[in-house]
């Protein structure tokens, strides 16, 4: 559907979280990069599954397990169409981007990097695409090695072959900053990558529900992303590998439903995605996720990158009204992400003030604390938008930002 023609009015209608008062005033929620509001088909489908199937799945002998098994399996094949992979098995359904990074880090990583081996990661990833790797190149003596960001928030894009010697064995990087807004070039790192072997891991945390996202486009080996950033609920999330990487990697959390047999001394494992999924996997998390997704189809993921980024551009413009303000991140094209720094106000402050007129901001260093460093700042005081977001609420934000900057002077 295109943006002109989605009735954004009755698609705001849907979040029933919307219509409260915080602190005495209307809540306008820019927080979405955090984590994103569901609408009323996300909610009742996980009403209506704990209602009427809640069950174990692949266990019992039993109608409801069936049930509960099959719409299980149902959200892994919605999953899969979603970001365009060959087919559900690539699925694996996680907690959300952290746990599927860590995932890759532990099992791929674990058989597949050594001694002297290079992860390729950039300046501007958040802890979740870093830590993990840190972890791994301590245990096994792996290097790591940083693509930079310019003063625009691109990446230094001119030293990308420069940094992608034959050493490296894997590059890790975000399609979209959830600090800067950045839109990364995921294709043309991809077949850079590929030129010297090296495995690409995507980090889709904050693109999955925002824009298109399609596998076989991007040429990743691995995307990870999460389901409460895209109207789904906590908790839920997945990792696509490609089938030949899922089924070269050994498991990473040993019991239950990823095993074929046991013995005291030694176990068969499942193919991929199963052997992956240890214990009693978030059923009603992936199969909310799978009616997020159906709700975003339906008013059609070209729709609401065009609607987020006119929010953006609308939102950018009216920043520039304001004196004594720093916007992080590139002037052009950018995901719905607005961070910038406010002269004589720390973050937390000027959220706390934006709080207590209803309006939810994200203030820190947003898990982004080498990229804060890198811009000589704290932290930054984050506004971020989703289609259910109106250009009203951003006019009240900048209301609130000129109150705060008189208060504050
Ligand atoms: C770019 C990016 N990567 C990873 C994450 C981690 O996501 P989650 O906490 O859902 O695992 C976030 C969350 O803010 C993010 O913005």
């Amino acid at each position: 559907m295109r943006e002109n023609l989605v009735d954004w009015e009755k698609v705001r209608e849907e979040f029933p979280i919307r219509d409260q008062q915080v602190h005495g005033h209307p809540l306008v929620y820019f927080d979405n990069a955090a984590t994103t509001q569901k609408p009323r088909a996300v909610l009742e489908a996980l009403r209506s599954y704990y209602e009427h199937d809640n069950a174990n799945v692949h266990r019992g002998l039993h109608e409801l397990s069936s049930r509960a098994t099959e719409a299980y399996e149902t959200a892994r094949a919605t999953v899969a169409k979603y970001i365009g992979a060959a087919n559900a098995d690539e699925i694996v359904f996680t907690r959300g981007t952290t746990e599927s990074i860590n995932l890759v880090a532990q099992a791929w990583g674990g058989k597949f990097l050594g001694a002297g081996d290079v992860i390729l990661l950039t300046e501007m990833e958040h802890h979740s695409n870093l830590v993990p790797w840190q972890l791994l190149a301590e245990r096994i003596g792996a290097r790591l090695r940083f693509v930079p960001v310019r003063d625009d928030g691109t990446l230094a894009l001119e030293q990308i072959e420069q940094l992608l010697t034959p050493d490296v064995k894997l590059f890790a990087f975000t399609h979209v900053s959830n600090s800067l807004g950045t839109i990364n070039p995921v294709t043309e790192l991809c077949e850079k990558a590929k030129a010297v072997g090296a495995v690409t891991v995507v980090d889709a945390a904050q693109s999955a529900g925002h824009l298109p996202v399609d596998v076989q486009e991007l040429g990743c080996d691995f995307l990870a992303f999460s389901g409460h950033k895209m109207g789904g609920p906590t908790g839920s999330g997945a990792l696509y590998g490609r089938a030949e990487m899922l089924n070269a990697m050994p498991p990473w959390h040993g019991v239950g439903e990823m095993i074929v047999s046991v013995t005291l001394e030694k176990s068969s494992f499942k193919k991929a995605p199963h052997r992956f999924e240890a214990g009693t996997p978030n059923i009603a998390g992936a199969i909310g996720l799978a009616a997020a997704i159906d709700y975003i189809e339906g008013i059609g993921r070209g729709a609401i990158f065009e609607h987020d980024a006119e929010l953006t551009s609308y939102a950018m413009e009216r920043f520039a009204e304001l004196s004594g303000m720093r916007i992080l991140g590139p002037a052009g094209e950018r995901g719905a992400i607005v961070g910038f720094v406010m002269d004589k106000v720390h973050p937390h402050d000027l959220t706390t003030f934006a709080d207590q007129r209803g309006l939810a901001l994200r203030g820190g260093h947003h898990c982004n604390q080498p990229l804060m460093r890198r811009f000589g700042v704290p932290g930054t005081t984050r506004a971020s938008f989703y289609f259910y977001n109106t250009k009203d609420e951003i006019d009240r934000m900048i209301e609130i930002l000129r109150d705060a900057a008189r208060f504050f002077a």
